[in-house]
């Protein structure tokens, strides 16, 4: 047990640490050396009925499911697919609408839990096309799909799920940017642009892993928050979701993540002093939206901890703390810009001492209803 983490204390921490290698393993052999093709074998022969859905249904429960959200982005984005993303337990009961020319894809690292393999099977029965996206391979969900990738991230030992949210991401770019070429949505030079920003995020997030005791001294500031708002905006939104998900699971700090242009919908009416948030604020189209909900907060003093793009000085005048990732293109975001968020969980739960890799009331997988 001790040997299997190494020199770390616990297997959250191993595991966020592992990222750039991991996601190298997800797309080891699946892109050329060129960046002109993506190859995925375990959808090759469903990949007809993958480029003329209809729409896309994702089914998947927790960190898996914020991984679906991002992965809505994605495809319509590059693919200009519809796609719909269900928690399972939701969906498996409400006697939903599925057609033949639908394909789902259920996403899961354990390949176990309950619901999402229930909803496939109710979805099978009906005729859809599907698929998975799992990291234990010959698991359950895997064994009930038509097709599928698996996400290569090794074992996941901590209850938080980490490197495993990183590597379905990566899948579900991977997916996207091949269905937008053969579908017609990107040209030959987007997509190998594309594919190139999706092979250089290894080396980015090893860059991201060096700030580690600065994040460390930033959460300090914030160890005994009782509440936390996280806010982000298009493909940073479902990271939002993430990174509160991620403090309330192993810090027990009560954590809501929002889209950002939401907040004064509801949240607002929360901030103060003591009120922490943490906006997603890289370099993208909402740029400037997400500017101007910073500059909301800080006239209601709420406390801003903002992710920005390496070398933002804009956003370092307005926010209390800016933790900077390196650039890249929005849709590869998510991966970059989740890394400071799963550290400044990880550091305010071991501050508290809380039990890390096993938080209370929380399993890794979840088999029953
Ligand atoms: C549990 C775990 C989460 C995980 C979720 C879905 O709640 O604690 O980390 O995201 O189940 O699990 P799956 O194996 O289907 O991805």
């Amino acid at each position: 047990d001790e040997i299997d983490k190494g020199p770390y204390e616990h297997f959250m921490l191993k595991e966020i640490y592992e990222q750039p290698l991991s996601i190298e393993d997800t797309f080891r052999g699946r892109i050329s050396m060129d960046h002109s093709k993506i190859f995925l074998g375990g959808i090759i022969d469903v990949l007809p009925q993958i480029t003329q859905a209809n729409r896309i249904i994702i089914l998947a429960c927790g960190t898996s499911w914020h991984a679906g959200l991002v992965g809505e982005y994605l495809f319509e984005e590059f693919a200009r697919i519809p796609v719909e993303v269900e928690y399972a337990s939701e969906f498996r009961y409400r006697n939903p609408v599925i057609n033949k020319d639908d394909v789902i894809i259920a996403i899961s690292q354990s390949g176990e839990t309950a619901d999402t393999l229930a909803a496939i099977k109710m979805a099978k029965e009906q005729g859809a096309t599907i698929l998975g996206i799992c990291n234990v391979a010959g698991s359950s969900i895997p064994r009930e799909t038509h097709a599928g990738v698996y996400t290569h991230a090794g074992p996941e030992i901590g209850v938080a799920s980490t490197k495993a949210f990183t590597s379905q991401v990566t899948v579900l770019t991977m997916m996207s940017m091949l269905l937008g070429k053969t579908r017609g949505f990107l040209s030959k030079e987007e997509y190998t642009h594309l594919v190139g920003e999706l092979t250089q995020i290894p080396d980015k997030i090893r860059t991201i892993l060096q700030a580690d005791d600065e994040i460390k001294k930033i959460s300090e500031t914030y160890q005994h928050a009782t509440n936390a708002l996280y806010l982000g905006r298009g493909y940073l939104f479902p990271v939002a979701l993430e990174g509160a998900l991620k403090l309330k699971e192993i810090s027990y700090i009560h954590a809501e993540g929002y889209p950002a242009a939401e907040m004064k919908h509801g949240p607002i009416a929360l901030i103060d002093e003591n009120m922490p948030v943490f906006v997603l604020a890289t370099k993208d189209k909402s740029y400037e939206k997400i500017v101007s909900n910073i500059q909301e907060v800080k006239a209601r003093n709420g406390k801003v901890i903002a992710i920005v793009t390496k070398g933002d000085e804009v956003i370092k005048k307005m926010a209390d703390h800016v933790i900077e990732v390196p650039d890249c293109h929005e849709a590869v975001a998510p991966l970059l810009t989740v890394i400071p968020l799963q550290f400044i969980s990880y550091h305010i739960a071991v501050m508290r001492g809380c039990n890390v890799d096993q938080p209370r009331n929380l399993a890794k997988s979840v088999t029953v209803e």
